[in-house]
């Protein structure tokens, strides 16, 4: 282990542009090592130097490694005596610059395929699961010398490749996809066993490391401004945060009114009453629903909460003269998608309720204490710092907050109606043990009235839509195939429960081309 307050055994991966890095970074900090996403050609011997990696990983990519100038491993990974692990285009481009054999292969193979191990080494067991995913075109006809092909498939005579003196392994296959069962059996070999990792980044090490790095940053007088929204990730940051440094850190909570039934409560309660953390309550309710009225255009709401928002806080961060860090939620997919791997000093800001647009204006540097953490990290975090499984592991809930749940114009009580039906679809979702199993989950306001019966006589009341979606990234998504019975309890209850709502509809759309969000 390192020293108090650094990051344990380090996995550092070289991003040729798979769709998969990201994927292999989590599997490794599963795994329990922490591991860091480098652009290949932003990694120098200074950089691999600073980040002083246990062992390495090369990922795949796009690319043909059997044409001239397409991306390589930077000649430092090879000096630096570590042990490698190519993946797919990973394993071509070491396999090519060692002086094995690429080509491309006459049929592309994609998608399932059974690998069997063709002699012993200390990476591949024959007792793994066989199946494993490929997705290539190239392969590696002639393994580097040095190296032996240690396992085959069909179509794959060198499907990986081992030099076990200098400890050095090339896989055809994506052990980091759920595809390939046996995969973090492979990874775990590799960082445990092979690179001599420990395997130390726990929720304990990591806030360890965390509270470190804030204080680092902060000094002994720095004070910090956070913009609270409810969400996970500020709520985790903000209570890293404090911790760290106690009341130099100042929130302001912007009540916009739209949010959940009791979230407002909720947020006070936990954070000034519980945690004891110098909280600003913003009461803005009214300013939101006054600049909103008479606006039905989704992206014209958007603007006005977010100028608002900022406005409302600005107004109460100028009361802190001493402030001089905005700190910010941000976490780790977010500075990957929008600052690329290969520098982390450009980050974009996120965007609304992470008031995107404040630090130029206010001057104020920039806190993110999460970056660096994938979101399921973000909740271990949360946990260790004591916050409540209702508050970390919560569904992600649009900055705009419900002024795009509610379609067109947004009134107060189409909010009211709107909150009172979410309540009792996430309460009826928690009551099954359905939260957990399904990504996100909301009701949404339709403003057009339909035709019910109640009692004897007739009704002519709103239309609530109840929308749940099962996905990873929130890129693509489809619908959760919620039990009839639970759907019919909860249209039972929002009909009976809520007057002005008389019909109840279930949205089966898929993302695409639907997005999760009604507007
Ligand atoms: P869509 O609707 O684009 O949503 O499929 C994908 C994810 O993003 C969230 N979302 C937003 N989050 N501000 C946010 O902070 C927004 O304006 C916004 N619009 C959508 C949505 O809830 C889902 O998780």
């Amino acid at each position: 282990m390192r020293g108090a307050g650094e990051p344990a055994d380090r996995v550092l991966i070289v991003d040729f542009g798979s769709q998969y890095t990201q994927l292999i970074a989590r599997r490794v900090r599963e795994i329990g090592a922490y591991s860091e996403i480098f652009d290949w050609r932003g990694l120098d011997a200074d950089a691999l130097t600073r980040f002083s990696p246990h062992c390495i990983i090369l990922s795949g990519g796009p690319e043909s490694a059997a044409i001239d100038d397409s991306p390589h491993v930077p000649g430092c990974v090879f000096d630096c005596g570590a042990p490698v692990l190519g993946i797919c285009y990973g394993m071509q481009a070491m396999a090519q610059q060692l002086g094995g054999r690429v080509e491309p292969s006459l049929r592309r193979e994609f998608g399932h395929a059974r690998v069997s191990v063709t002699r012993d080494n200390e990476l591949l067991d024959s007792a793994d699961d066989p199946d494993v995913w490929m997705s290539h075109g190239d392969r590696v006809i002639e393994p580097p010398p040095g190296f032996e092909a240690v396992a085959a498939t069909a179509d794959s005579p060198v499907a990986a490749i081992a030099d076990s003196s200098r400890r050095r392994y090339g896989l055809q296959f994506h052990p980091e996809v759920t595809h390939t069962p046996g995969g973090q059996a492979i990874l775990r070999r590799f960082i445990r066993d092979i690179a001599g990792c420990s395997l130390e980044w726990t929720p304990g090490a990591m806030v360890e490391v965390l509270l470190n790095d804030v204080r680092r940053r902060v000094g002994d007088d720095g004070e910090v401004i956070l913009g609270l929204s409810g969400g996970v990730d500020s709520a985790v940051a903000a209570a890293l945060i404090h911790r760290a440094i106690g009341n130099r850190l100042h929130c302001v909570f912007v009540d916009t009114g739209l949010l959940r039934l009791g979230e407002a409560e909720q947020v006070v309660e936990t954070f000034s009453r519980g945690i004891g953390m110098d909280l600003v309550h913003v009461r803005a309710a009214n300013d939101f629903f006054d600049a909103l009225a008479g606006v039905s255009d989704p992206e014209e709401k958007r603007k006005i909460i977010g100028a608002l928002f900022i406005e409302r806080f600005e107004r109460e961060a100028a009361k802190f003269p001493r402030v001089r860090w905005l700190a910010q939620g941000t976490i780790y997919p977010d500075v990957i998608e929008s600052a690329g791997t290969a520098s982390q000093t450009t980050r974009l800001i996120k965007s609304h309720h992470n008031v995107g647009g404040l630090p130029e204006k206010m001057r104020l540097d920039l806190l993110e204490p999460l970056s660096l953490l994938f979101k399921d990290e973000v909740r271990k975090v949360g946990r260790e710092l004591g916050l409540s499984g209702e508050i970390v592991g919560r569904h992600p809930f649009p900055g705009p907050g419900l002024a795009v749940r509610v379609l067109g114009e947004v009134k107060r009580e189409y909010v009211e109606l709107l909150r009172r039906a979410d309540r009792i679809f996430i309460e009826e979702l928690r009551n099954e043990g359905l939260y957990d199993a399904v990504a996100q989950a909301f009701a949404v306001f339709l403003p057009v009235k339909s035709v019910s019966v109640m009692g004897d006589g007739r009704e002519y009341s709103y239309v609530v839509v109840l929308r749940a979606v099962e996905t990873d990234d929130f890129m693509t998504a489809s619908r959760a195939r919620l039990p009839e019975a639970f759907l019919d309890k909860v249209a039972r209850r929002i009909v009976n429960e809520i007057v002005g709502v008389s019909r109840v509809c279930y949205d089966v759309t898929s993302k695409p081309p639907a997005t999760i969000e009604w507007e």
